[in-house]
């Protein structure tokens, strides 16, 4: 048993097809209007969010209420501060210390994964990372799911992602490394993957490929999926000039998209810059998948809190 997902490596491959065959059974409960079991009855999930959020806090919210739990949301800044507890209320370590007593899972989005980590070490009940600067592992469980979904079959399978070496595409690399998903990413220099995680993903590969590479066309050649993410993550706010003038020729447009196989889908983990680093003709197309996976961070959160929890 797993005490956290602080990132997508704490959890054993066994795991991780756990939650994906669990978030499998509550799609299609959910497709089939089914109403799900109680299995959080009288549990509290204490949310704690250092950053906004659409999706991650309204699908743990939602699936907490779903399974019959009790959700607390304690906004931005309430508690922890701007990722800096010396400018806080409170060290970190005290308040997970007394979110232990009223809450039996905290989900927290931070900005550093030290704040994470702390929470961790300090207290007995789970802890989810709801995204810090290094991952997002709750993301990459909603992007297999979506993949799973949708292609039925991730052998032989490739995941090109364009752009920002990111926490999402982190924690991307991660899980595919951990399912033998082949991953090839397509970064400017500077912005690539940290080198720390490559050396991980590398030693956690087994049948499957990781390739690196400067040019976003060969990065989609081939390729089942073609992911991207905003050139500017929360909190770069600042950088916003000269990451745009870093990341020109990294726009997944109808052009990139026709490189890859006919057939190829199109993932973001939204908020989407259209115009930057997606336009309109890909995120609306056919081949996008965007709205799915929003809805498959829904089910991936319920298999979490089942699987921590129930
Ligand atoms: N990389 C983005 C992901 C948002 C869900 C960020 O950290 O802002």
């Amino acid at each position: 048993m797993t005490k956290d997902l602080t990132k997508i490596t704490d959890l054993p491959v066994s795991i991780i097809n756990q939650l994906m065959i669990d978030s499998f059974v509550f799609k299609k409960k959910h497709d089939q209007g089914q109403k799900i079991d109680n299995l959080l009855k009288g549990k509290v999930v204490a949310l704690v969010f250092e950053k906004p959020s659409l999706r991650t806090k309204i699908c743990f919210e939602t699936a907490t209420t779903l399974l019959g739990g009790i959700p607390i949301f304690i906004s931005s800044g309430q508690i922890l501060s701007s990722g800096n507890y010396m400018k806080g209320r409170e060290s970190i370590p005290d308040i997970a210390k007394n979110l232990e007593r009223f809450a039996d899972l905290i989900v927290a989005r931070v900005f550093d994964h030290e704040t994470i980590q702390e929470i961790a070490a300090s207290t007995k009940i789970p802890v989810i990372n709801a995204l810090c600067d290094k991952y997002h592992p709750t993301q990459a469980l909603a992007d297999m799911m979506t993949i799973m979904w949708h292609k039925k079959r991730t052998d032989d399978f490739k995941v090109a992602y364009i752009g920002d070496g990111n926490n999402v595409a982190t924690s991307l690399m991660h899980i595919c490394a951990s399912l033998m998903v082949n991953f090839t990413i397509a970064s400017p220099k500077g912005y690539e993957i940290p080198k720390s995680e490559l050396l991980i993903a590398m030693k956690n590969l087994k049948n499957s490929s990781l390739d690196f590479v400067e040019e976003p066309e060969k990065a989609v050649c081939n390729a089942d999926v073609v992911y991207t993410d905003t050139f500017v993550s929360m909190g770069q706010e600042d950088e916003y000039n000269e990451r745009i003038k870093a990341f020109r020729g990294y726009q997944v447009n109808r052009q990139l998209m026709k490189k890859a196989k006919n057939d190829a889908l199109f993932l973001h983990c939204l908020p989407a810059h259209r115009g930057e680093e997606v336009t309109d003709e890909v995120i609306d197309s056919k081949q996008s998948v965007v709205f799915d996976q929003a809805e498959c961070k829904l089910h991936t959160a319920k298999a979490l809190l089942k699987y921590f929890l129930a």
